[in-house]
């Protein structure tokens, strides 16, 4: 278990900060608002606490306990664990999924970074403009979508080449405090609109009856979703961490700022949007065209849009770093010294996967896969597939294949406190992970289906 030519964080905060850096990201931004808005306000937010509490918080400490256990990258990790079985297939599982969750990742990532051009020359400040027709233009047009999502994969690349401390590690330490303090600038600006209650209201007030068995069951799944968990991501980054941290502290640092988040992204958006009149609309309607509208009609609107692109900006790439990390990291696991290539290697093959996806928004449009396009059928199988399938099998390894002993010792070490919850994680991710895990993803496939 040598790890001495291997890279660690130089500090719990920056593992902290890459961790949550991976976690906040579209789920936080672009669906958690969203969802919570149109799925009983208030009511789905304390479900989606509930959850990350239950599922998130001990899936998330399953994943850490991996990869610090063995100080390996997925694959190598699961191996060292179970010998000669076929587990290690779980962390191949992780990097597929990953590699493909990045492939339509940078595509929106492609998106914000030229809205964010064309909020820097102003372009989006003019009330007049249609605010459709332009994201329709800008998604549709082939040679600026495209080269926008290989300047957002590249821009990965640059800094995951550059190592875990130098790279990564440094990269979060800057973006996601300045991610939060974006956050509170544009959260103060929207609460102070005249009107803006109404905003709060619709997405904070519980409306118990919106509330259906499969808004409980999509508020587990956004909780897992949100966590970055099932990809074995999380196992990698922590498989970089001193021995001698919290696992259990770590792991609460993280599950709070990424609620925190979720607070500020709810009362950031919508009070602006409800303020100035609009209706909140999906995913990235909302951002593209709905936010560049409502920001054009405020006071010092294009500061605050600008504002408001930089920490969309920030989220994405943050969770961009882990997904590419988890591949390089599999590659480079016995040559730490070919990271440089691994990573340009990985990323311009993320970038080749995600071609058709990009174009899924424009000369494709028409091409469908089970009567999906390109985009939303890749969507489709990590959220709803890949991801919980991963998490139900890092369940099952932990709690059936893994030691106690050295689950217990994982657990405890560098905190007093934790030894007295070890017994109930235990039994949690034993018996009640699989079982949460397997209903949300008979309901997300259509399988189960709970009607009042
Ligand atoms: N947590 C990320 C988000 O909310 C998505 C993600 C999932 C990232 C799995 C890495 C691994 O956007």
């Amino acid at each position: 278990m040598s790890q001495s030519n291997r890279e660690q964080w130089t500090s719990r905060f920056g593992f902290i900060m890459a961790a949550a850096g991976s976690a906040v990201g579209l789920g936080a931004i672009w669906k958690f608002p969203y969802v919570a808005g149109t799925s009983g306000g208030g009511a789905f937010f304390l479900l989606f606490i509930i959850f990350t509490l239950l599922i998130g918080l001990p899936l998330l400490l399953c994943e850490f306990v991996i990869g610090r256990s063995t100080g390996k990258e997925a694959v190598s990790a699961y191996k060292e664990l179970a010998p000669k079985t076929k587990w290690h297939w779980v962390g191949i599982m992780g990097v597929v999924t990953c590699f493909l969750l990045f492939s339509f990742y940078s595509v929106v990532g492609g998106w914000i970074l030229i809205y964010f051009g064309k909020a820097l020359t102003g372009a989006l400040s003019n009330p007049a403009i249609s605010y459709e027709g332009l994201f329709a233009e800008t998604i549709s047009d082939p040679f600026i979508a495209l080269g926008a999502q290989l300047l957002f994969i590249v821009i990965t690349i640059l800094v995951v080449s550059r190592g875990v401390q130098n790279g990564i590690e440094k990269a979060n330490k800057y973006m996601f405090p300045a991610l939060f303090i974006l956050f509170l600038v544009i959260m103060v600006r929207s609460l102070t609109l005249p009107g803006a209650w109404e905003g709060i209201v619709f997405f904070l007030k519980p409306d118990i009856s919106r509330i259906d068995s499969s808004t409980i069951l999509a508020a587990m799944g956004q909780s897992f979703f949100a966590l970055s968990l099932g990809a074995s991501a999380m196992a990698t980054y922590t498989s970089y961490l001193d021995k001698n941290v919290s696992l259990t502290r770590s792991a609460v640092s993280v599950v709070s700022l990424n609620l925190m988040i979720s607070l500020l992204a709810g009362l950031a958006i919508f009070p602006a949007v409800f303020a100035l009149g609009f209706s909140p609309a999906q995913g990235p309607g909302l951002l593209f065209q709905v936010l560049p509208a409502v920001f054009s009609q405020i006071p010092l609107g294009g500061f605050f849009l600008i504002c408001f692109l930089a920490l969309f900006f920030f989220a994405t790439i943050t969770s961009a770093f882990s997904l590419l990390e988890i591949t390089v990291a599999s590659l480079t696991q016995k040559k730490p010294e070919k990271r440089r290539k691994a990573s340009w290697y990985a990323g311009l093959g993320v970038f080749l996967l995600g071609i058709p996806s990009c174009l899924s928004y424009g000369v494709w449009s028409d091409v469908l896969i089970f009567d999906k396009s390109f985009f939303d059928a890749a969507d489709y199988l990590v959220s709803n597939l890949l991801l919980p399938v991963g998490a139900l099998f890092i369940s099952l390894f932990v709690s059936f294949k893994m030691k106690r002993e050295l689950l217990q010792s994982e657990f405890v070490r560098g905190s007093k406190i934790a030894s007295r919850f070890f017994g109930i994680w235990y039994a949690v991710v034993r018996y009640v992970l699989p079982l949460l895990i397997v209903l949300v993803f008979l309901n997300v496939i259509g399988i189960v289906r709970f009607t009042q």
